[in-house]
């Protein structure tokens, strides 16, 4: 559903008639928007415009969004909240869908109180609060990741020595045909930073684990883990760690090591508080940061041997 790069295909006129087409298929919670700019939708803070934006109401909504994309062959983009996420700077040629709608967004008790069921739309850090309040432990690591339920889990996002994927029951997820399907994690191809199975599909929930604790065990864990993010993470724009960690060295260590930290290009910088951080220092665009990220791809395989892979999805087309 995520094409790299796109030929610019759709004319401004016909982007607008697309967008009010859609709007007209959608119930009256949904917002449906042309040429919306993406930029103020990541954490990178770069990129172009999404030729047709929408926020579907539900997920019947959210279906006929979907056949929408296919009748019309607009490839499609599902926009989490853009925290692992690089749009180049022509935008995306076709259709955004986010489950920004707070039906997207429920969080509640289940199992007999042990587990947690929800939404894509749900903030990571509103399920480690909502575990907490309820006396649920195992969930403090996502406290500190700024992502949505659904992106976590495509990416097996993680922190803390932990992945989504190890607290999660179930998933439910709707087909590029606009269907609804449910699986456990031991059919999605769950890896380091990867998950096959929901690649081509829009998570639309999932069931996570919880491990009962007591409140202020689980307060102080996730302070900790605070205080470790700050006192080793840079606060300015960024979208977490660029490169996923290569094996032997983590990615951060390798960049420092190889003197890196600081480097610039345009607005875009290495993180001299983390090696694997790229930070937007306020005028960057999305080449600089793709020519940074290339500068160092080639000094870790020359110098190192080492193939870094990015972490962070780049998508859209470069003009
Ligand atoms: N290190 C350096 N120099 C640096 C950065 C790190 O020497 O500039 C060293 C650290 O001292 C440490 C080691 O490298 O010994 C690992 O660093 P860190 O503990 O920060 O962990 P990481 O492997 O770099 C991973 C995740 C982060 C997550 C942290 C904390 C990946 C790619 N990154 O980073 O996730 O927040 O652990 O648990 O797996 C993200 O995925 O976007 C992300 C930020």
């Amino acid at each position: 559903m995520t094409p790299g790069h796109l030929k610019s295909e759709i004319a401004p006129a016909a982007v607008e008639v697309l967008a009010a087409e859609l709007a007209r298929r959608l119930s009256s919670a949904a917002v449906v928007r042309a040429s919306e700019p993406l930029a103020k939708r990541t954490t990178l803070r770069v990129g172009g415009p999404a030729d047709v934006y929408a926020e579907p109401g539900c997920e019947t909504d959210l279906s006929v969004t979907v056949r929408f994309a296919a009748e019309r062959h607009l490839p499609l983009l599902v926009l989490g909240r853009g925290s692992n996420l690089l749009v180049r700077d022509g935008g995306w040629r076709g259709l955004v869908v986010c489950l920004a709608h707070p039906s997207f967004g429920l969080i509640e008790l289940a199992d007999g109180r042990a587990n947690l069921r929800c939404g894509a739309g749900a903030r990571l850090k509103a399920v480690a609060n909502f575990a907490k309040n309820h006396s649920l432990g195992g969930l403090e690591f996502l406290e500190g990741i700024p992502g949505s339920v659904g992106g976590a889990l495509r990416m097996n996002a993680g922190a803390m020595g932990s992945s989504i994927f190890d607290r999660v029951i179930s998933v439910r997820f709707m087909d590029a045909g606009g269907a609804v399907g449910e699986s456990g994690p031991g059919q999605l191809g769950v890896g380091y930073r990867h998950c096959a199975g929901l690649r081509d599909r829009i998570v639309l929930g999932a069931v996570l684990q919880g491990a009962p604790a007591r409140r202020e065990e689980i307060e102080e864990r996730m302070s900790q883990y605070s205080r470790k993010r700050w006192s080793t993470q840079p606060a300015a724009p960024s979208a977490g760690c660029m490169f996923k960690n290569p094996g032997g060295i983590p990615a951060g260590r390798l960049i420092d090591e190889l003197g890196l930290k600081g480097t610039r290009i345009g607005g875009a910088r290495m993180s001299l508080e983390h090696g694997n951080f790229i930070v937007n220092e306020g005028n960057a665009t999305a080449r600089d940061i793709c020519r940074l990220i290339e500068l160092i791809r080639q000094r870790a395989r020359s110098e190192r041997g080492l193939e870094l892979e990015t972490e962070v999805e780049m998508v859209g087309s470069d003009e």
